[in-house]
């Protein structure tokens, strides 16, 4: 499959390794331009291009750049294939900078599809880089992490979830995008690293009425002014606050 990645800083640039690591064509794209990704597409045998060239021939795009910015891919998303699967990794949350009428519990990733002009697929928002890159298993080991994937279109959704598969973890069905708010910050299922079983009971436990309070509380918690977010202690953090 080729697979385009949009954003290759903290987590893009480690689902692009996990990507390439499972054997499918990788093509990435940042905001500087890919002059600045040559060593990466050398390591992982990708190939690096600007945003509007990267969409071109993708069969999956990921796009993996902060939250607020995703309307600005919406001019080069117009080149992408209408075949193209197009996978929304993003959080909202207050350092992501707010949105005006955007509420916490809206399932953000709609508020994503209509600044793009195309339906997504979420996916990998649930977990920290930390966790993707050390915590990948291969299929059917015991206790193996997974990740929920939802959305509205099922051939599209079943896409991401092999791929999700692909990247090392157990893919779980989170339902339609308007669901999508069972996997957004403040929720059990949000960095707590839990295998299938696990995820399918946080997912539905989750409460709409507490996860605005409850994000606040994990960032408060793990944000670290000039070194970021304490990834080590995040997922005790996260399950304890959201228990
Ligand atoms: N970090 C995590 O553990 C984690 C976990 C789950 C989900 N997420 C989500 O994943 C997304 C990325 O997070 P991150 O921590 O990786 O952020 P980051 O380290 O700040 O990286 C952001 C990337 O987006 C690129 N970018 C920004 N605007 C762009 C544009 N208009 N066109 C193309 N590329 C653009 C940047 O390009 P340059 O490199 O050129 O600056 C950079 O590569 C966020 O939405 C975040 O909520 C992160």
């Amino acid at each position: 499959m080729n697979v385009s990645v949009i954003g290759t800083g903290d987590i893009g640039s480690q689902l692009a390794r996990s990507i390439a690591v499972a054997q499918h064509s990788l093509t990435m794209a940042n905001s500087r331009g890919p002059e600045t990704l040559d060593r990466l597409a050398a390591e992982l045998l990708a190939r690096a291009a600007t945003t509007a060239d990267a969409v071109v021939d993708a069969d999956v795009i990921v796009l993996s750049i902060p939250f607020a910015k995703m309307p600005s891919l919406a001019e080069d998303l117009t080149r992408a294939p209408a075949s193209a699967v197009i996978v929304d990794m993003s959080n909202y949350y207050a350092l992501a900078g707010v949105v005006d009428g955007l509420e916490h519990d809206d399932p953000s990733s709609a508020w994503v599809s209509e600044q793009i002009g195309r339906p997504v697929i979420k996916a990998w928002n649930t977990i920290f880089s930390r966790s993707l890159a050390l915590k990948r298993e291969a299929p059917g080991t015991p206790e193996r992490l997974a990740l929920p994937v939802a959305g509205d279109d099922v051939v599209a959704k079943a896409t991401v979830m092999q791929l999700v598969e692909d990247t090392g973890f157990d893919a779980v069905d989170a339902g339609s995008l308007a669901d999508s708010w069972r996997m957004q910050p403040g929720t059990p299922a949000y960095c707590t690293d839990l295998d299938a079983a696990a995820l399918r009971a946080a997912l539905a436990r989750a409460d709409r009425s507490r996860m605005a309070v409850d994000a606040a509380a994990e960032i408060a918690a793990v944000y670290r002014p000039g070194t970021g977010i304490d990834m080590v202690n995040g997922v005790e953090i996260y399950r304890n606050i959201t228990a």
